[in-house]
């Protein structure tokens, strides 16, 4: 289930007509279902039972307080890469115990207030930043529970762009280099080397990759246990795909499976940071078309979202896909469409040549799949607020960010008195 569909023609947020909410908070908008945030996780946490295995949420993925809170009150710790995730993750009520903190560059400030707040674990991802570590912890006289984040050099076959565990990308530690990486850690003070860590990628479709690094860690545990180290954790990492267009995304039990079949009888225990598969089909982007224009043959609809909302099928080419939201009349003929944002470059498209019944403007799109890597990694590129966030539960919602008005924009500038503006 996502949340999302349609009742008498008119696209329901659960309960609640969408365009019923329009009214309330205005266009754009990201509209975010709980029953389907709690279905997701609940999914991953049944199909991990019998496994000694924690879920770390990937803050990273949609890092609202209401999303981030919501599966902690189910029991979720959190993953995160930099201090203000570290920051949000607290604040939403996550322990510090149960946090990751994950990251190819965590600076010396942010492993400082890591230490000092707790963080359960760091994933730690080259020797420079073991170095630092070390230093900081023992400057404090604590000792940070770390496991090292590897390199397996598997092909993930995904995105380039979202692609993290080949040799030649900038995350991890080289396969060959992690048994002298964990004896050199073992000399070193303020640290407790536990285990390992992989993520290999983000949107998988296909569970070999999994399988193909999972095995390649195994072997690696029993290599570092007969050299006499420690091996009791391993962090698993994210990367299950969701539907976007017409990918069968495995569920949860698959890859469970291949967990149990490789680490079953480890005597490890397991963490797992999804971020996509929890977030990313129980959200929309709602928005309204402006304008309707015909161009060189093309037809446009301008909407009132743009690639500073939701940057996806701008960066990645993703394809999302795009509802009306009262919907259109069975058989009613399509015809392709252009659909576009108002900021001033070409590349700010959602959605090119797509089969789309009749639009007018005044219409009401829902932008599917947004909840992941949508609000999170928006901008205010042309001086365009962040749009707001609703969070939909039942047949109540609450904005879970509000527009911030153009005071709050214009004011983060500083006007040095130099400046005469005559
Ligand atoms: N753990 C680590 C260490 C990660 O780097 C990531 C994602 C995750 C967990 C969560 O992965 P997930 O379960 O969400 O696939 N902006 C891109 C996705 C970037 C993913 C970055 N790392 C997109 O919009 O597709």
């Amino acid at each position: 289930m996502n949340g999302f569909s349609y009742r008498g023609g008119n696209l329901f947020a659960e309960d609640i007509p969408v365009a019923d909410l329009v009214g309330g908070v205005g266009t754009p908008f990201y509209c975010y279902s709980a029953a389907a945030l709690r279905d997701s996780y609940a999914s991953f946490v049944s199909a991990l039972e019998g496994l000694d295995a924690e879920i770390c949420y990937a803050v990273k993925a949609n890092s609202n307080q209401a999303v981030i809170g919501l599966f902690a009150s189910m029991g979720a710790g959190a993953d995160v890469v930099s201090e203000g995730e570290l920051r949000r993750a607290l604040a939403a009520g996550v322990s510090s115990g149960k946090i990751v903190f994950s990251g190819v560059g965590k600076s010396r400030s942010e492993l400082t207030m890591a230490l000092e707040l707790g963080c359960g674990q760091f994933n730690v991802e080259s020797e420079p930043e073991l170095d630092l570590l070390s230093d900081v912890a023992s400057g404090k006289g604590k000792t940070a529970t770390i496991v090292f984040r590897v390199n397996p050099d598997v092909d993930a076959d995904t995105h380039d762009k979202i692609s993290t565990g080949r040799a030649g990308d900038k995350f991890g530690i080289e396969f060959e280099r992690i048994g002298d990486v964990y004896a050199y850690a073992r000399s070193l003070d303020g640290i407790d080397p536990r285990g390992l860590a992989v993520h290999i990628g983000s949107q998988l479709t296909r569970l070999d990759p999994f399988r193909a690094a999972f095995e390649k860690i195994a072997g690696l545990v029993w290599d570092l246990r007969k050299q006499g180290h420690v091996v009791d954790r391993l962090d698993l990492g994210g990367g299950l795909g969701i539907v976007y267009r017409d990918e069968v995304p495995p569920p949860p039990t698959d890859y469970a499976d291949i967990v149990r079949d490789v680490f079953g009888d480890m005597g490890v225990s397991l963490t797992f940071e999804p971020g996509r598969r929890l977030t990313g089909e129980a959200g929309i982007l709602v928005t309204e078309i402006i304008y309707m224009k015909e161009s060189g043959g093309r037809s446009f609809a301008v909407v009132d979202a743009a690639m500073n909302d939701l940057i996806r099928p701008t960066l990645y080419e993703a394809w999302h896909a795009v509802d009306p939201v009262i919907e259109a009349r069975a058989g009613a003929a399509v015809s392709p469409v252009d659909i576009v944002g108002p900021v001033c470059e070409t590349g700010d498209v959602f959605a090119v040549q797509r089969d789309m019944p009749e639009l007018n403007a005044g219409d009401l799109l829902a932008i599917r799949s947004a909840g992941a890597y949508g609000a999170v990694m928006s901008s205010t590129y042309n001086s365009r607020p962040l749009i707001p966030e609703v969070m939909v539960n039942g047949d109540q919602y609450a904005v879970i960010r509000p527009r911030p008005d153009y005071d709050t924009l214009i004011e983060m500038d500083n006007m040095p008195d130099w400046i005469a503006a005559d």
